[in-house]
């Protein structure tokens, strides 16, 4: 079975203190009401990474980073590498975040640089891929979405396309408080695992969890997990509250 998985994204929020009030937080919540039926990830500022990750030891809930370098290292001023994530034993790594796309200017071929960096450290990435409204609208997105998997993820072998997890966020959902109704994000998730499966074969694509992304709250949660190819959800504004992280993850 794919594993399920609950991806908090803080994005640029909370100070040190902040971040330990909401760590210690979701320790008790998760403990007191949830009995493991998904992961739980915590994806924190770098700044936050170590001290969030030592918080959380015999919880059973993961750290991630945000981004990382397409380097090893060198003199790259203000960049964090894989490896440099890998030595604090941080697990997880968002990639291709819509926001990175957009603000930064992170295009398909770079990001595929991230995903074997971020894999030959042994991590896990977190790829993100997802239409702007505009796509949406003249009717390209799916297009766009299987170029973005293409593009970043195609060249790895099947092995390493096991051990990636995909979340689909339309970035007209993200921060709008508009979420993709469930059957929108059905559509597309089933469009990205055909197009894994095309790849790398039925038995390969379907143990790729497909997460979903775009104002996942506690009322909506359950209905978009209940779909058949939505395996869990990365979470932005919702996760900054240890409560309405912890209600989505009861939604699997
Ligand atoms: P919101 O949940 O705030 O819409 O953000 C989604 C997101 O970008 C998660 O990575």
């Amino acid at each position: 079975m794919r594993k399920k998985i609950v991806a908090g994204n803080w994005k640029m929020n909370k100070t040190l203190a902040e971040a330990r009030a909401l760590t210690a937080e979701v320790i008790q919540l998760a403990k007191a009401e949830l009995s493991g039926q998904a992961s739980l990830i915590l994806c924190t500022p770098f700044l936050y990474l170590h001290e969030v990750n030592s918080l959380l030891v015999g919880t059973g809930i993961a750290v991630g980073a945000q981004n990382c370098s397409e380097h090893d290292s060198g003199a790259y001023t203000g960049e964090v590498s894989a490896i440099m994530i890998q030595s604090l034993n941080v697990p997880y790594v968002i990639l291709g975040h819509s926001e990175r796309r957009q603000y930064f200017l992170e295009g398909g071929a770079l990001l595929a640089k991230k995903v074997d960096k971020v894999l030959a450290a042994g991590l896990t990435p977190i790829f993100c891929c997802g239409e702007p409204l505009e796509i949406r609208e003249q009717g390209t997105h799916e297009a766009l979405v299987k170029k973005q998997v293409e593009e970043s993820l195609f060249h790895l072998g099947e092995d390493a396309i096991r051990r990636v997890v995909i979340a689909y966020e339309p970035v007209w959902a993200i921060g709008t408080g508009k979420t993709a109704t469930s059957q929108q994000a059905q559509d597309m998730h089933a469009v990205i695992r055909q197009h894994l499966a095309g790849k790398y074969g039925k038995p390969t694509a379907e143990t790729i969890s497909i997460l979903y992304g775009g104002s996942v709250k506690p009322d909506n949660a359950k209905e978009l997990f209940a779909m058949p190819d939505v395996d869990g959800g990365l979470v932005g504004g919702a996760s900054l509250k240890a409560r309405d992280f912890i209600e989505i993850a009861k939604g699997i």
